[in-house]
């Protein structure tokens, strides 16, 4: 179960972040990266966002660890900048939080992760159909001597077809993933002899756990998913169905 805790203070926007995320304090006395329901890429993205994190435990890849955030009007209405009191005023309830990872820095390729760990983020990536890892935009922070996953709200794509669609587990399955602009493309260690070892860590019942962690009011129903709990058994239907392929494995 994600910690659940409440803004106190808006520190600063990230302006390099495309979806604005901001610093906050909040009342635990944690300082976190706020990811914003309110964003442009609405509640999807924060969903991927604990999903990937919760796979990635599980084939331990390091994401800082994720908290659910209240927002409450005051910290919105005094906000001076306009930009972000707009944000933050289409964010008021529930937020995501990034355990913010103080004096980390962008990933340069200067020390890179070994290649084990490179393989499996390469893997965790293929998996989830998460382009966003490239050497325009990496996603990976230098902290403490080690290379930590953030920014995973771009993986699984495929649910923004949802409302319109049903999910398609065996379509997810089959879709290729193109390793070539992969960040770390050139100093993983060959991913597709990693796949039996990982996908096994991946059980349904780990799956299912890693998508409890999501909350109802982010499980957007749709006609061909008409309650949360048919949400997120679509989220262990694509994974599992994509598990059980090697389609998308880099190098199979
Ligand atoms: N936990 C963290 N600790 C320290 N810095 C962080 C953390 N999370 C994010 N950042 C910083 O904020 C930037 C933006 O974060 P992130 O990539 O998650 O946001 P985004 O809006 O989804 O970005 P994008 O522009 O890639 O879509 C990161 O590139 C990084 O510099
Ligand atoms: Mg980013």
């Amino acid at each position: 179960m994600l910690e659940r805790t409440t803004v106190t203070r808006y520190v600063t926007p990230l302006r390099e972040g495309g979806s604005l995320p901001g610093v906050v304090e909040a009342a635990d006395l944690g300082t976190y990266v706020a990811k914003f329901r309110g964003a442009g890429q609405g509640v999807k993205v924060l969903v991927a966002e604990i999903v990937v994190a919760g796979l990635a435990a599980l084939v331990d890849v390091p994401v800082p660890r994720l908290v659910l955030l209240d927002l409450d009007a005051p910290i919105a209405r005094y906000e001076a900048d306009e930009e972000v009191q707009d944000l933050l005023t289409a964010s008021l309830g529930l937020n995501l939080g990034v355990d913010l990872l103080p004096g980390a820095f962008g990933y340069d390729g200067s020390a890179p992760p070994p290649p084990d760990l490179a393989a499996r983020i390469v893997w965790l990536d293929a998996l989830t159909a998460n382009v966003d890892r490239t050497w325009a935009n990496p996603n990976l922070l230098v902290w403490n001597g080690a290379t930590w996953a953030i920014d995973h709200g771009a993986a699984l794509y495929v649910h923004h077809s949802w409302p319109s669609k049903a999910p398609d587990p065996a379509r997810f399955a089959g879709l290729p993933y193109d390793v070539s602009r992969h960040v770390l493309r050139d100093v993983a260690a060959p991913v597709a002899p990693r796949h039996d070892e990982l996908a096994a860590r991946l059980t349904p019942d780990a799956v299912a756990a890693v998508v409890a962690d999501v909350p109802d009011e982010w499980l957007e129903t749709t006609p061909y998913l008409p309650d949360v709990a048919a949400v997120r058994a679509a989220y262990g239907d694509l994974l599992a169905a994509r598990l059980a392929s090697t389609a998308w494995v880099p190098g199979a």
